[in-house]
């Protein structure tokens, strides 16, 4: 360090600064961005899920209620009827749109009516945590995907009513059309308060992520363009205030001491560099009276 000039130990001194700074800001930056990144995913999937939720609701209050009596009456089955088949017919909809290709929404049946319901592995572990644990109502999460993470949040279906039993208990209580429509295998046994699946909406992770990377990025690269370019106008003022005036005093410095006195510390300022000047000069002056003096005397 006290062999390099006076700009290189400066810059060194503001390049470490630099560094500290910007590996602890990028640090922070990430952090909040990332953070972030999951609220908008989590926000994303409450609203889809809320929204499915009162599509279901629609079904059960509005549709349900006109289209009913059809469903003894009738032949074949109206599935428009079924709150679940209405919330995925929706999401299907949604999800027709290529940027919403990669949401899912599904009812995940351990032993589903519509074989479209039925559980993979993945849910049915989800379906049992919730038999488990009495009190989870909640779960969240990430499950690999093609293209990257997905964030879910399931929640527990519960039989709750006893007329859900009408149609998944036995196929003999069952409408004629239903099982016109779907067989006797599939979706009955079900008790009054089991959780028989779990309703999961799943968001895709990647997306969010991809434009926080891009955030990080272009904050880090806006820094670092205005640390240069700071770096290089200190650099510029050092040289013009400090160093610039400090190697023309040493050169008049060398030349008094080699006996030029005709030359002058030349004060071009009033900071400190221009009060050494002066005092450089009143120093020459004494040396030069002095010089007289022992001239004179011999
Ligand atoms: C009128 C008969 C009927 C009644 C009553 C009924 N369901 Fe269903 N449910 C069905 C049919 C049919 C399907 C399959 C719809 C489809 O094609 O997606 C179904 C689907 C479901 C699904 C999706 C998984 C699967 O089995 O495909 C769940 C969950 C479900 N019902 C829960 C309930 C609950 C809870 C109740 C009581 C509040 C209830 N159902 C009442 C006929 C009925």
């Amino acid at each position: 360090m006290n062999n390099l000039r006076l700009s290189g130990k400066f810059n060194l001194i503001f390049l470490t600064a630099f560094l500290v700074c910007i590996i602890f800001s990028g640090l922070a930056l990430s952090s909040i961005l990332n953070r972030n990144t999951e609220s908008q995913t989590v926000a994303k999937a409450q609203i889809m899920l809320q929204t499915m939720d009162s599509v279901r609701n629609y079904t059960s209050t509005q549709v349900n209620p006109e289209l009913a009596p059809r469903i003894e009456k009738e032949e074949e089955f109206l599935p428009q009827t079924v709150p679940g088949y209405s919330a995925r017919e929706v999401f299907e909809h949604f999800r027709s749109k290529k940027e919403y290709a990669e949401f899912f929404y599904k009812e995940a049946t351990i032993n589903p009516t519509n074989l479209r319901d039925k559980a993979d592995e993945f849910e049915t572990e989800l379906v049992k945590h919730f038999r488990d644990d009495a009190n989870a109502k909640e779960l969240t999460g990430f499950r690999p995907y093609a293209s990257g993470d997905l964030f879910y949040i399931a929640r527990p279906i519960t039989v709750t009513m006893e007329s859900c039993l009408r149609c998944h208990s036995t196929p003999e209580v069952a409408p004629k059309s239903m099982l016109a429509t779907y067989g006797k295998e599939n979706g009955f046994g079900w008790k009054l308060n089991e959780i028989v699946g779990a309703q999961i909406i799943s968001v895709p992770f990647i997306e969010t992520i991809n434009s926080s990377r891009q955030i990080l990025l272009f904050v880090m690269l806006a820094v670092c363009i205005m640390f240069s370019i700071t770096i290089l106008f200190l650099n510029l003022f050092l040289k013009q205030t400090v160093i610039k005036p400090i190697n023309q005093m040493a050169q008049v410095a060398h030349d008094i001491s080699v006996g030029k006195m005709d030359t002058e510390f030349q004060q071009t300022s009033h900071d400190e560099i221009g009060v050494l000047a002066n005092a450089f000069n009143r120093m020459k002056l004494s040396l030069s009276m002095a010089m007289d003096m022992l001239n004179n005397q011999s």
